[in-house]
């Protein structure tokens, strides 16, 4: 099955619910079996066995994931800093050395210095774009490489298949969060990575009414974060396994389409006297489109757009104007997003220095309504100064 067709078929079994083409929402608590043995020699983790390991609902999603991005096993849990949370606590303990890269979303490295450190985890950054030199910072006690490529503020590619090398000569896991490649353009299995984290709340849900995540892993590691997800008592409600689900099977149409229009904006801002540069791996002018086209097939329609230096109330005040973009967290729905990260306070080994950087999420409107938004906010900008 090609790709596209996967999206459709994945994880579907009409004929166990009366022939519906969509896996039903089963809601359980307890699940009841014939007799004690069928109960006492289930496994919950392959099995349908009580609600906080999941229905059959959930388990539909996960097998449908797990096909598409190449994993053994997804396990989906109820965010993407869950899923970050879980793959992150599975594999270490007091003592451990972890490496993580220093472009990554705010709220891992929050969770790095804020619950890690506290655990007695030594977490050091390291430059997103060092590839393999990455093995210069193993030590005995490292226990795994954390990575996020492209970061999703500064937009940095990270050279996957060049770093999984280095942990897999040492036997330590490749964690990426992989949100911004998604499973579609993505397959990060055969990139280096053993552990794939997605905020399904992003383009696999994709439409902006769910928060979800999803770990998927090899054979060698799947068991270890199903069990630690099972300790701390992670799980995702089957109404939202099913929007998810469904989110899925629309992927490849809205990222085919929203990567153009994001292309196409793009290439607009990108021949503006306001805009210093365009991050976004998929344009050629960009640091990282060579491994971005060695590696993925596509690109998300999220990227970042660094402004020639303005006052922060000039850049608010032509953002304030804009009608079709809103301002708000998240990204990967159907809509357009615009936000005014401040990515160097969040760094420590790789300092970030630029003008006004905006974080531009491109949806399904018309690219021509979108780019007479921000022409619109360049003028007041102008008018402003
Ligand atoms: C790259 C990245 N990873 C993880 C997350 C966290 O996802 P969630 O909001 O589902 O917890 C986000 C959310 O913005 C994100 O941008």
């Amino acid at each position: 099955m090609r790709m596209d067709t996967l999206l459709g078929h994945a994880g579907r079994a009409p004929e166990r619910f009366d022939g519906a083409v969509n896996v039903p929402v089963i809601r359980a608590s307890t699940v009841l079996f014939p007799d004690v043995d069928a109960h006492e020699t289930s496994d919950r983790f392959t099995s349908v066995t009580y609600g906080r390991h999941g229905t059959t609902t959930r388990f539909a999603l996960e097998e449908a994931l797990a096909q598409v991005e190449g994993a053994t096993r997804v396990s989906a849990v109820s965010s993407g800093v869950a899923a970050i949370a879980v793959s992150l606590l599975a594999f270490t303990r007091p003592g451990d050395h972890i490496l993580v890269a220093d472009n990554v979303y705010g709220p891992t490295r929050h969770f790095c210095e804020a619950r890690l450190k506290r655990n007695g985890v030594d977490v050091e950054y390291y430059d997103p774009c060092i590839g393999s030199r990455v093995s210069e910072y193993f030590r005995a006690n490292t226990r795994l490489v954390f990575c996020e490529s492209p970061g999703s503020l500064t937009f940095e590619m990270q050279d996957l298949p060049a770093i999984g090398a280095a942990a897999r000569a040492r036997g330590i896991p490749v964690l990426a969060d992989n949100t911004w490649a998604t499973p579609y353009f993505f397959r990060p299995f055969d990139k280096g990575v053993d552990v794939s984290i997605h905020s399904a709340t992003k383009y696999i849900v994709g439409h902006a009414d769910v928060i979800m995540g999803t770990i998927g892993a090899t054979e060698a590691y799947w068991r270890t974060i199903r069990q630690t997800a099972a300790d701390y008592g992670y799980t995702a409600s089957p109404d939202d396994c099913y929007l998810a689900l469904r989110g899925l099977r629309t992927l490849a149409p809205r990222l085919r389409q929203q990567m153009q229009n994001a292309l196409h904006v793009a290439n607009w801002l990108s021949t503006r006297a306001e805009v210093a540069r365009v991050l976004y791996p998929a344009l050629p002018s960009d640091p990282g489109y060579a491994l971005w086209k060695r590696d993925m097939t596509g690109a998300a329609s999220l990227f970042g757009v660094e402004l020639k230096p303005l006052s922060d109330s000039v850049v608010k005040a032509g953002l304030n104007g804009l009608r079709y973009f809103g301002h708000g967290a998240s990204w990967g729905g159907f809509e357009s997003l615009v936000t005014f990260p401040k990515p160097a306070r969040s760094r420590s080994v790789t300092p970030w220095q630029s003008g006004p950087l905006l974080r531009l999420h491109i949806g399904l409107e018309d690219p021509q309504d979108l780019i007479a938004d921000l022409s619109a906010a360049f003028d007041v900008m102008r008018r402003e100064a």
